[in-house]
């Protein structure tokens, strides 16, 4: 989930998309790259608790096994406060884009998807992310300034295609926290669409409406797919996840 704009649903699509995935069987581990820690506390994790997590995995270089820590919506590496040093401390270092994809190898096996949360800046972890993923999903409202800024996350993106990750591939943007009773406007069908074309990629036809029901589930720090179920969001969420394991 990339955007370096906050508050656009990247969380909250990291943490969807890995619950529907848990919920029909699939193992799943979450990584949170965001020192806000919002995924974290939304799986249930307490980042003063954790004694091991993204940060000492990927600044002390700490396998990931022992980074891993067990929530009741799967498998978590969990954000802590320091991961703001992160860009200053990994400055310089030789490999650093490389540090998450290379402690995550190890552990691939024992996951059918790793799901990577970042925080809203194109900072190392961005990159980290960028350089470990093979598809990226682009959560995004459906408004200007949410919109604005995607163009220079696809400056990113062709960087990381070219140096560390040729077969990075962009799955879609995703318009989240949707209003059904407004018409998006021309306006911003357009952006949609140019930031669709810039990124090479599409915008998933499937959206994400606004639902009291995912901040309940996020407050309870409770599986947003089993708290939501028969609902109209969860409809969305389903419909979403069609859309883009067919897309891979
Ligand atoms: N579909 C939705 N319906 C209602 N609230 C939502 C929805 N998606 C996200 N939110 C809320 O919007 C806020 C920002 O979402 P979040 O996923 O944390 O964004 P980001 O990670 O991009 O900063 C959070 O308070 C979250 O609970
Ligand atoms: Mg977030």
């Amino acid at each position: 989930m990339v955007n370096q704009k906050g508050g656009v649903g990247k969380s909250t699509t990291a943490q969807t998309i890995g619950n529907w995935l848990s919920q029909r069987g699939d193992p799943v581990l979450f990584v949170d790259l965001d020192p806000q820690g919002n995924l974290t506390y939304a799986l249930g994790a307490d980042a003063s608790e954790v004694a091991s997590g993204a940060f000492q995995m990927l600044v002390n270089q700490e396998p990931a096994s022992t980074a891993i820590t067990k929530t009741a919506q799967g498998d978590l590496i969990a954000s802590t406060p320091e991961l703001v040093q992160l860009d200053q401390l990994l400055a310089g270092k030789h490999g650093r884009e490389s540090r998450l994809k290379n402690a995550l190898t190890p552990v691939d096996s024992a996951y059918r998807y790793i799901i990577l949360d970042t925080p809203p800046a194109l900072g190392s972890a961005v990159v980290n992310a960028l350089t470990a993923a093979s598809t990226v999903v682009v959560p995004t409202q459906a408004d200007i300034f949410s919109l604005q800024g995607l163009g220079q996350l696809s400056g990113t993106i062709s960087t990381v295609q070219q140096y560390s990750n040729p077969g990075l591939t962009i799955a879609g943007i995703l318009i989240t926290r949707y209003n059904r009773r407004t018409l998006l406007s021309k306006q911003i069908t357009e952006m949609l669409d140019n930031t669709a074309s810039q990124l090479h990629t599409k915008v998933f036809s499937s959206r994400i409406r606004e639902a009291v029901a995912i901040k309940e589930a996020q407050a309870l720090r409770t599986d947003v797919v089993v708290y939501a179920k028969g609902s109209r969001v969860a409809g969305d969420i389903d419909s979403f996840m069609h859309e883009l394991l067919k897309e891979r």
